[in-house]
């Protein structure tokens, strides 16, 4: 299985609380898996969503990379999780 989308979002966690996982991210990549399973995108839908190492933007997160297209965003509710996941069906790449 080749998968069209791969996501990837930062679940690393720093003592010093500066780090994608105290804001949330764990949860979020827990809403991300529901919305593509909901939708069909998950498995032969083509889309695969993982959790991450830190990619060194840690004030800027809750981080996300997606590949192929290698694109960045920053995720921090349900409503970007929808906007993300409607980008990549409404693209073609
Ligand atoms: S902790 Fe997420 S980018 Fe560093």
């Amino acid at each position: 299985m080749r998968y069209q989308h791969h996501i990837f979002i930062c679940t690393n966690a720093r003592e010093n609380g500066d780090c994608c996982a105290a804001r949330g991210s764990l949860d979020l990549l827990k809403q991300l898996k529901h919305e593509l399973r909901n939708r069909g995108l998950d498995h032969d839908g083509g889309i695969m969503a993982n959790k991450s190492g830190c990619f060194g933007l840690c004030q800027q997160g809750p981080n996300v990379v997606v590949y192929p297209r290698g694109s960045w965003h920053r995720v921090t509710d349900t409503d970007d999780v929808t906007a993300l996941i409607d980008g990549l069906t409404h693209s073609n790449n």
